[in-house]
């Protein structure tokens, strides 16, 4: 069967296609991404319920720690069944999942519940979100079995609905979310991430595990906060477009050093409107202070390396490929049990099967 179908209006000039092609629908389908890390942070809302964030964000996707997910539509269930690994997934994730499917099935015009087989390979307790690679590799395995065939800017848009960053980990190699103008369906429709071009160079990450516990306020949490009483979040959004200007610069000649200035700048500036917040949020531990010393002296050394970090404590040092080893023993003995993996850039999200994988 071959059917096409419309979506909706067609958007304004820089605006995707919303027009999907429906060949034929297979009854499960396996896609997988894998997380992104921003080098200008996505922090802050204008509307929460459709994502839309306040500013554009700039990351890349790494090439380790994938998300493997199976989307299977089954006649027989009641309800959908979530499964993380080999274990149900507990209550509030099947949930929040069930309200992302809904999406997909509203979108698609479509029914059925499903059974969802989820895999993250990160390693238990790094302190890594894996909302970012999980809800990418939902959106295209539930798009494609519900009978979608998004574009890309479409599937980023759908990712975005099941965690902001998500929409990013559809790319790989750098990429850049469009905060997008308005709000309803034209903030909607102009909110996606596009990837972006770069110059051959040889960009890497350690990203460096200070501590593997949950963190205390979730960022949806904090970003509310700071948010609505943090003086000085405004002063830091102003400054994402220029930072994301220089990064688009610097991607398209390769200057790593430049990249490096900007997105550490951008971080700190982004835990600095936390830390103005009412009661204040931190998420730096001393360790993690620790870790952001040891990259300064690296630099006063003479090595281009840089920080950045995420609602957490966890450290990401974007350095060389080349010196990607030396950064990593450095950094891991800025304290005790400090663990430090090696990431490149890596892939958009992909099926593994259905859908003409
Ligand atoms: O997509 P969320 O809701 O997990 O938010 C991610 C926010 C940061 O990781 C702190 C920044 C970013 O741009 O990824």
């Amino acid at each position: 069967m071959s059917i096409l179908y419309t979506t909706g209006r067609e958007s304004g000039a820089g605006h995707e296609s919303r027009t999907a092609a429906v060949e034929s629908t297979p009854d499960h389908a396996t896609a997988i991404a894998h997380p992104n890390i921003a080098l200008v942070k996505y922090w802050g809302k204008r509307d929460d319920s459709l994502i839309l964030p306040v500013t554009d964000s700039l990351s890349m996707t790494v090439d380790i720690f994938p998300t493997v997910t199976t989307v299977s539509i089954d006649p027989q269930v009641r309800a959908d069944t979530v499964v993380f690994g080999e274990e149900p997934a507990p209550e509030h994730i099947r949930a929040r999942i069930t309200r992302f499917l809904d999406l997909i099935r509203e979108f698609a015009g479509a029914s059925g519940h499903a059974v969802v087989h989820t895999r993250n390979s990160v390693p238990t307790g790094a302190g890594l979100a894996s909302s970012a690679s999980g809800f990418a590799a939902l959106a295209l395995a539930a798009a494609t079995v519900y009978g979608l065939r998004p574009d890309r800017a479409t599937l980023s848009r759908l990712a975005r609905r099941g965690s902001g960053s998500a929409c990013r980990s559809v790319h790989g190699g750098f990429a850049l979310w469009h905060a997008g103008a308005g709000w309803g369906a034209d903030g909607d429709h102009s909110s996606y991430a596009e990837q972006l071009y770069t110059s051959e160079f040889d960009p890497a990450m350690v990203i460096t595990v200070v501590d593997d516990r949950a963190k205390r306020i979730s960022s949806r949490d904090a970003m509310h906060r700071t948010l609505s009483t943090s003086p000085l979040y405004l002063a830091w959004a102003n400054t994402c477009a220029a930072d994301i200007a220089g990064i688009r610069a610097a991607l398209g000649c390769g200057d790593l050093d430049a990249i490096g200035r900007i997105a550490e700048h951008n971080a700190l500036g982004m835990h600095a409107t936390m830390l103005a917040a009412r009661p204040p949020i931190r998420y730096l531990s001393p360790k993690s202070v620790a870790v952001l010393d040891r990259i300064l002296h690296l630099r006063e050394q003479g090595l281009c390396v840089y920080a950045t970090v995420d609602a957490g404590p966890n450290v990401v040092a974007l350095c060389h490929e080349s010196d990607a080893v030396a950064v990593a023993a450095e950094l891991g003995a800025a304290g005790e049990h400090i663990r430090t993996f090696i990431a490149r850039p890596g892939p958009g999200a992909a099926l593994v099967s259905g859908g003409g994988a």
